[in-house]
């Protein structure tokens, strides 16, 4: 069985915390893994994109691989091949395919139809290699997971079902806070659901932040901004957490809308760390996923 990661719920307890030592031994010696090498590794990306590709072309590269980036317009799937001839030829010529799209359903197509690992680069559902990221950012800064309480404050979106799906795995509570409207749908079971951000952040280890504005929701920007204006991470909000919380963000930011400044670059932030390991745990995946 070829394996894939297309929402982080393949993994179970123990393959996600030996993905996370891997990530940590692989932080500490970036070059020590040969896990691709003589091989390539497709990136297709049909949204943009600043930390997934830099840290997939980074860490394929020091896992003695190439990574080949394909945006949709260059692709022959632009004009009418089906995704599905697409996922046979690549699976001729690369160890993994990573993938970044709007439905999930174009994922679950292209991974059917793929004899090498398919991963998720994000999707409008899911973005497990954030998620992968965020663990080993709590992880580093807590000694642990399991018992820790994460309280995401904003849209219900792909990251923060991510959260509540990959957390859930490794013991780590969920609450999202969301505004009438834009509450988490769906995997709802595996996260407490709120409108109150003071009330999730209540006893939180981490608060989390995504932006108001996801890439496809363009036209709704401006309900969403007026919507989610009370769910904006300060200090304020920090403060009411239980003591030494840490602030997070998947990034881009737009301080002073869904962050303060104060707060992005603050002391009490790990967000650019979270950026950082990214190609630490993404690495560990792949090496998992091309064994
Ligand atoms: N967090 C994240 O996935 O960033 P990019 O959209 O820049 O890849
Ligand atoms: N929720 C955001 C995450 C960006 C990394 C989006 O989908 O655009």
């Amino acid at each position: 069985m070829t394996r894939h990661l297309l929402t982080g719920t393949e993994l179970d307890r123990d393959e996600l915390g030996a993905l996370l030592d891997r990530a940590d031994a692989l932080k500490a010696a970036p070059l020590s893994s040969r896990a691709l090498e003589g091989r390539s590794v497709a990136l297709i990306f049909e949204k943009h994109s600043t930390r997934t590709r830099l840290s997939f072309e980074a860490g394929i590269f020091e896992l003695g691989g190439q990574p080949i980036v394909l945006r949709r317009d260059e692709l022959h799937l632009a004009r009418g091949e089906s995704v599905g001839d697409t996922a046979r030829v690549l699976s001729r010529h690369v160890a993994a395919i990573g993938l970044r799209t709007g439905p999930d359903a174009l994922l679950e197509e292209l991974a059917a139809a793929s004899d090498v690992p398919v991963f998720n680069m994000l999707t409008a559902g899911h973005h497990p290699c954030q998620a992968l990221a965020d663990l080993m950012t709590l992880r580093a800064q807590f000694g642990r997971l399991e018992g820790l309480k994460l309280a995401y404050v904003g849209d219900g979106n792909n990251v923060a079902r991510s959260l509540a799906l990959v957390g859930a795995i490794a013991g780590v509570e969920v609450t999202v806070a969301s505004p009438a409207g834009y509450a988490l749908a769906g995997d709802s079971a595996h996260a407490t659901l709120t409108d109150d951000p003071a009330e999730a952040v209540a006893g939180a280890h981490a608060v989390y932040a995504d932006v108001w504005v996801s890439m496809g929701d363009e036209q709704t920007a401006d309900a969403r901004r007026s919507a989610l204006a009370p769910f904006r991470i300060d200090d304020a909000l920090l403060d009411r957490a239980a003591p030494g919380a840490i602030a997070l963000h998947c990034l881009p930011a737009h301080p002073g809308e869904e962050i303060t400044p104060e707060v992005l670059y603050g002391s009490r932030q790990r967000i650019w760390d979270q950026a950082e390991n990214r190609r630490h745990a993404q690495k560990a995946l792949l090496e998992l996923l091309v064994r």
